[in-house]
């Protein structure tokens, strides 16, 4: 009891604060989301997104290079195609010389020690912009796994180390990792966006990728519902169990909890998806000058690492890198 606690005794000083500090932000945590483009040339800025640019190939390599330097350990590509490539069942996301193919082999030329996470959902290639095959109204189930599993192979096959369904079809993990090994992929890992709520700070992205015009409707027959906690431990239970590496929450700073309950509830790696956004978010107050923009970005990487992340996806990342340096 005071006076003979006082908590202020171990905050008095900097050499005793890092002495007890719990948490760490450090580059290692960090993974990179792009925007690639077969458009942009070298670069187009995404107006919700100051300071986030579409990526030709050309400026992708460059970044990559930067990312490898700076020590970040993985970068995850989106791409955002000419909307003249899209059909109502995303056959260019199968299309073994398309974009993502493409964007993987100029990473691991530029960067081979940069490990490249990609996105498995239909969303950038749909003229309609869900993330699968609509049958009426509803999104076809069983239909989407089965093309699913073509992209995730595609990717494999160009040199992706790391496929992350972010569809929320029921059964997709285990028949991509069951495809993944059929076909010799044994190391392909696969990080699943098993908690993936159907929110509206994807907008900034939707933008970005080029699906916003396109969406008709919305995700709630597949995301989840922001309401449900308990769910989101049967979906990683069954991610598991059909053979995920890691699993990922998403969005991040709103569903904390998420990541608290998962990393308490599963020895699996926890992700957490700091979208676009929670991105366009502080950015906007920063350029307002209401907020510390770097301050307020580092502070909330951190929350990630105490809520229990292994690692956050951002689009910040080198920003941070730089101030970690
Ligand atoms: C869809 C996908 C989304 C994001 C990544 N993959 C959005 C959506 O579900 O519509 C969002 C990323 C972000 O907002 O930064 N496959």
């Amino acid at each position: 009891m005071y006076p003979n606690t006082r908590l202020r005794r171990t905050r008095q000083a900097d050499w005793s604060r890092r002495l007890v500090r719990e948490n760490a932000l450090s580059v290692n945590d960090l993974i990179w989301s792009v925007v690639v483009s077969d458009t942009a040339d070298p670069i187009e800025p995404v107006a919700a997104m100051p300071g986030v640019e579409r990526l030709s190939l050309s400026a992708l390599a460059k970044a990559a290079k930067e990312a490898q330097d700076l020590g970040i350990p993985a970068m995850a590509i989106f791409p955002h195609i000419d909307p003249s490539k899209k059909d109502d069942e995303g056959s260019e996301a199968l299309n073994r010389d398309g974009l993502v193919p493409q964007a993987i082999k100029t990473i691991k030329e530029a960067a081979p020690n940069l490990g490249v996470i990609c996105d498995v959902a239909l969303d950038p290639f749909t003229t309609h912009g869900h993330d699968g095959i609509l049958d009426g109204d509803v999104i076809d189930n069983d239909a989407t796994v089965d093309r699913l599993i073509e992209q995730a192979l595609v990717q494999a096959e160009a040199g992706c180390d790391v496929v992350a369904p972010s569809d929320m079809m029921d059964g997709r993990i285990g028949a991509i990792r069951e495809a993944l090994e059929n076909e010799g992929h044994i190391n392909t890992m696969i990080l699943s966006y098993a908690a993936k709520y159907a929110s509206g700070f994807y907008g900034p992205y939707r933008e970005a990728i080029g699906s916003a015009a396109a969406l008709k409707g919305d995700k709630q027959t597949y995301q989840m519902d922001p309401s449900n906690r308990d769910e989101c431990l049967r979906e990683v239970e069954l991610d598991i169990g059909e053979g995920a590496d890691m699993v990922m929450v998403k969005p991040g700073l709103p569903y904390l909890d998420i990541v608290r309950a998962l990393s308490d509830a599963f020895p699996v790696p926890v992700y957490a998806f700091q979208v676009s956004g929670e991105y366009a978010m502080i950015e906007a107050a920063a350029a307002n000058g209401w907020i510390d923009g770097d301050r307020v970005m580092m502070e909330s990487l951190l929350a990630f690492k105490r809520a229990g992340a292994a690692g956050i996806i951002t689009y910040f990342a080198p920003r941070a890198a730089k101030l970690l340096g």
